[in-house]
């Protein structure tokens, strides 16, 4: 997978934790990469340092954020390769617990703007022949039920189905569009339940996973290598749920 600078990126929830990681891994690949920051925070000043005009505020789920965010990064590079969404907040707990407006949040934050964002993207997307990548969970398949992850796992199973469904309704204009999964991956924003030890533990590779494993992931299904793959799911979970 050599870099290629003729490339675009845009990597929305990239101010932190594993949208950071993918941004900083396709820049590193020699992409123009593009990120995005929603609340005013030292990670996010930091990430206008690091990534000057290429950094963006943008809240996914506000009406014309998706849309202007789509139209600077043309407005900058005039193009658009690879389209990635981070974003996807997280919640855990028996549903018996979980209150409507949480469940409400799990699937705005998770589909509903997974939605407008490929909304956004989907012109340039179509006019570069793109790719597009956004985040699941491992254990997806098979639908099964969750103790404390219920309305998560629903939401991002939401979201895989329209993966899929774009997948074949992009596959015409030679656009892919994929979900990568991650297990448990730690990172200094991450929630506890990462560090879980009973969960860890359980992980058959033995070890928690890391912000650049998942990038790599990302970084091979946006590269040639992965242009015959569409509408799949691919799991970075150390095995976890399987
Ligand atoms: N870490 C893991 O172990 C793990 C495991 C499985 C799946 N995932 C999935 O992987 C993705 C990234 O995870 P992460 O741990 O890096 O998440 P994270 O630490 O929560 O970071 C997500 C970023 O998205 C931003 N964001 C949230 N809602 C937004 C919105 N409406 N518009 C724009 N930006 C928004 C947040 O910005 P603010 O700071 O402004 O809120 C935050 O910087 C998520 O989809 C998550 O569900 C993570």
């Amino acid at each position: 997978m050599g870099a290629d600078s003729s490339k675009v990126a845009l990597v929305s929830g990239s101010a932190r934790g594993l949208g950071l990681a993918v941004a900083r891994h396709l820049r590193a690949r020699g992409e123009r990469v593009h990120v995005t920051w929603r609340t005013d925070s030292a990670e996010a000043r930091a990430l206008r340092e690091e990534f000057g005009p290429r950094a963006h505020r943008a809240d996914l789920l506000a009406e014309h954020d998706a849309a202007g965010l789509a139209r600077a990064v043309l407005q900058l590079d005039g193009r658009l390769d690879h389209a990635v969404h981070a974003v996807g907040e997280y919640v855990s707990g028996p549903l018996e617990e979980t209150t409507r407006a949480e469940f409400a949040r799990m699937l705005a934050s998770n589909a509903e703007s997974a939605f407008a964002f490929f909304d956004a993207v989907r012109p340039a997307l179509r006019a570069s022949r793109g790719r597009a990548v956004f985040f699941g969970t491992s254990g997806l398949a098979g639908l099964r039920a969750r103790r404390r992850t219920a309305a998560y796992a629903a939401a991002k199973s939401a979201l895989f189905v329209l993966v899929k469904s774009w997948a074949v309704e992009e596959a015409a204009h030679g656009v892919t569009v994929n979900l990568v999964s991650p297990g448990h991956v730690p990172h200094a924003h991450a929630h506890a339940d990462t560090l879980d030890e009973q969960r860890l533990g359980a992980i058959p590779l033995g070890r928690a996973g890391t912000p650049e494993d998942v990038a790599r992931a990302v970084a091979f299904l946006c590269s040639e290598e992965a242009s015959y793959t569409t509408g799949t799911e691919l799991l970075v979970s150390g095995g976890w749920l399987l």
